[in-house]
């Protein structure tokens, strides 16, 4: 009798995600790194930004659309929770959406604000404070995590990386030390694991 193997495989947390880590000296590093990787991204990739106030999510989305080649400088959309970025004529590179969604309280509030608007298979969607509206993205989406350096300069351990240790974290009483960062990319799904791949690969070959 014929039995898949892969019906007994146990998903495993490498199956599920895969990681790759990048370490940052200073905003402009963390912009260039983020340009680099901006360069890769495809309509339809969703990059959700996980990490304490002033880990530098705004700052690695002003790289993010400056590789992807949108026109205007990224600006922290706290006050708009959303900016829209539009590529440079002839370019065919996607519309870029820049959410923050640090004032929201809840998936359901995500959707009234209209976030499916911005969930478009021809854009790219990049998300400050994704926690807000937990359940409300696709499964298929790259994180980025940001971590902020200790006073000793120490990034810890990122364990078996528990996502909700990490965005606590790293900031020594309500003060941000130094210029250190560690970002960590995580792909869940097929479509991310492609574009962390070719990330991957572009960063190794610089
Ligand atoms: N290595 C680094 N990478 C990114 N930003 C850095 C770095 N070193 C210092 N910074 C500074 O840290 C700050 C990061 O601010 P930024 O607005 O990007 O954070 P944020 O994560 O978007 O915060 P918020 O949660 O408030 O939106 C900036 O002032 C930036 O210049
Ligand atoms: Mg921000």
């Amino acid at each position: 009798m014929y039995t898949d193997p892969a019906r007994h495989r146990q998903p495993t947390a490498r199956s599920v995600r895969e990681c790759l880590t990048c370490e940052s000296a200073s905003a402009e590093a963390t912009i260039g790194l983020g340009e680099q990787i901006g360069r890769l991204l495809q309509p339809g990739d969703i990059v959700l930004l996980k990490g304490p106030l002033g880990a530098g999510k705004t700052t690695f989305a002003q790289g993010l659309v400056r590789g992807l080649g949108a026109l205007g400088p990224v600006t922290s959309p706290s006050f708009t929770l959303a900016n829209e970025y539009r590529p440079a004529p002839g370019t065919g590179r996607p519309v870029v959406y820049h959410l923050d969604l640090y004032r929201i309280s809840g998936a359901d509030e995500a959707w009234q604000f209209g976030l499916e608007e911005y969930l478009d298979e021809r854009a790219v969607c990049l998300v400050e404070w994704p926690e807000r509206a937990a359940d409300a993205f696709p499964l298929d989406h790259l994180d980025v995590i940001i971590q902020i350096a200790s006073l000793t300069g120490d990034l810890g351990d990122l364990g078996d990386l528990n996502e909700s240790d990490l965005v606590r974290n790293r900031i020594v009483g309500d003060e941000i030390v130094g210029n250190r960062r560690r970002l960590t990319l995580c792909a869940h799904g097929a479509r991310s694991r492609d574009r962390l791949g070719a990330i991957r690969q572009a960063l190794a070959m610089k």
